[in-house]
């Protein structure tokens, strides 16, 4: 990767800064090797979303949708965070306020020292009954039952915490996620194709309300051409070497 050359006007807007947010998606895993969803050997290339993240598809199939969940748990468990992770958690201490908007479910924003942090699509690390909402580590749950889905003590199935395409995503996370996109200095989208919404959609929000936007991706997304800095290499290499710009400049 190029080295970073932030314009004199960027260094300010770094300085001055009191808000930030980021925003990230399976590309700032891809180095703890974690699929990422779409691009080359991403996990729906061989299978169609609809055929397993779906309430319709647990319905139908729940041993299937369970077995694929555990081996999802499985590559979490065993994956470790790598420095762009790492470099995230590091730059909380340096603002005011400064949230991390998550649509990982791997947990490993938090595993590196992030605090305050949305989970936008839940959590692999949980599982949840469907019926009465009691929650469990997924570790336990599919050690108990890696075959099909356990039963909870009312009877209702357990399913991962995470939240499948056509849900609505958690009301009260996305509305904070919403309040600081739309009220931050500087918005950082790492690792996110920009493709599902309405995540994708704090990008714009962030943008239009006046945020300085910084992308950290090696492939262009629909929302590059706003990026008053694009970082266009892996997140593992691009992240650190901005959190050290960003310590500089304050
Ligand atoms: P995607 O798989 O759609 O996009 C991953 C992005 O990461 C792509 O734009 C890649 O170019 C980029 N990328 C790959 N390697 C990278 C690296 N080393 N460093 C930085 N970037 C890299 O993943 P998301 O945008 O997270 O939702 O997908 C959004 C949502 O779609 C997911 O949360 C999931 C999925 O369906 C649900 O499950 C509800």
């Amino acid at each position: 990767m190029e080295p970073i050359e932030l314009t004199p006007e960027i260094r300010e807007r770094l300085r001055a800064a009191a808000r930030m947010v980021v925003f990230s998606g399976a590309g700032v895993s891809r180095e703890s090797g974690l699929n990422t969803f779409r691009g080359a050997g991403g996990l729906w290339e061989r299978m169609r979303p609809e055929e397993l993240a779906t309430p319709e598809a647990f319905r139908a199939d729940p041993a299937k949708v369970w077995q694929w969940y555990a081996w999802r748990y499985g590559t979490v468990a065993a994956a470790s965070p790598n420095p762009a992770h790492v470099a995230i958690a590091r730059l909380e201490s340096l603002f005011p306020s400064y949230i991390v908007v998550t649509q990982n479910v791997d947990g490993l924003h938090q595993r590196a020292g992030s605090r305050n942090l949305l989970e936008l699509h839940g959590t692999i690390t949980r599982a949840v009954c469907e019926r009465c909402g009691r929650g469990r580590e997924m570790g336990e749950a599919i050690a108990e039952s890696p075959e099909r889905p356990p039963l909870c003590v009312c009877g209702g199935r357990f399913r991962p915490a995470v939240v499948w395409f056509g849900e609505a995503l958690p009301e009260e996370v996305f509305a904070q996620a919403h309040e600081a996109a739309a009220t931050c200095d500087v918005f950082l989208s790492v690792g996110t194709s920009g493709t599902v919404w309405p995540a994708a959609g704090l990008i714009e929000l962030a943008h239009g309300a006046g945020a300085l936007f910084i992308e950290v991706n090696p492939e262009p997304t629909p929302f590059s051409r706003l990026a008053d800095l694009r970082l266009a290499g892996p997140a593992g290499e691009a992240v650190p070497a901005l959190a050290d710009e960003i310590e500089r400049s304050r």
